[in-house]
């Protein structure tokens, strides 16, 4: 029988992710997270193509694409992103992407460049990806797609929580500026916004802990 293919999407850290990997682990299938793409490319473009002030020059970041290449390697049950060879899972995490990464994602030279090796991987069905399109433009055939929301101070806290256990100094209220200036971002540009697949189950997991949102998803998924 061939394994599923899932979309996950929605808000910045609803725990899209972190719940994907689990459910991968679980069905085993692969789990891609798309959003880690999209900070590769940004850490890219902030070590290669920005000034002194850290502004990224689009255009020489346009003519650079050629020389990303981004990969991730299985390292104990991690999966590990590495840019042209280089281990960068920590750095994608850094505030200096977050803060850039949604200006970089609404290019649409960035987005072509990205989408068909996301398309590919999932050719052969048994995936799980996670990110802002995938419902609606990477995998609009997917199986199971569904949209994840919290509150805007849940998804704070968890985010906060997160870059804390990395290690990476955080202030809360920046945190969560951060998080509404990249979902306006986001789901306003006009090359695939963020925004749920008509066909897509809306999960609000606010007052969920992740195993019981994964609980709620698997219900779904095993139901048919
Ligand atoms: O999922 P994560 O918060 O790491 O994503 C970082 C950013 O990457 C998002 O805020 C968005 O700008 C971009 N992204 C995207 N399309 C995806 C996944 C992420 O535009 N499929």
């Amino acid at each position: 029988m061939k394994k599923p293919v899932i979309a996950i999407d929605g808000y910045s850290s609803t725990g899209k992710s972190s719940i994907s990997k689990v459910i991968a682990d679980k069905l085993d299938l692969i789990h891609l997270d798309t959003g880690a793409l999209y900070r590769g490319v940004t850490w890219f473009a902030l070590q290669h193509c920005a000034d002194e002030n850290g502004s990224i020059n689009l255009d020489q970041l346009f003519s650079s694409l050629g020389q990303i290449e981004l990969e991730f390697k299985n390292d104990e049950g991690e999966l590990v992103l590495y840019l042209n060879h280089a281990d960068i899972s920590k750095q994608i995490r850094s505030n200096e992407v977050s803060d850039n990464v949604s200006l970089v994602a609404k290019q649409k030279e960035v987005r072509d460049f990205l989408l068909q090796s996301q398309r590919s991987l999932a050719e052969k069905g048994g995936i799980i990806m996670d990110g802002r399109d995938i419902g609606t433009v990477v995998l609009p055939n997917a199986d199971f797609k569904f949209f994840l929301t919290a509150s805007i101070d849940e998804r704070t806290k968890r985010r906060y929580n997160e870059l804390l256990s990395l290690g990476i100094e955080a202030d809360e209220q920046q945190v969560k500026e951060n998080l509404i200036e990249r979902d306006k971002i986001d789901s306003e540009r006009e090359i695939a916004p963020l925004k749920k697949a008509d066909d897509a189950i809306v999960i609000d997991n606010t007052h969920l802990t992740k195993k019981e949102t994964i609980e709620v998803m698997l219900s779904y998924i095993v139901k048919i």
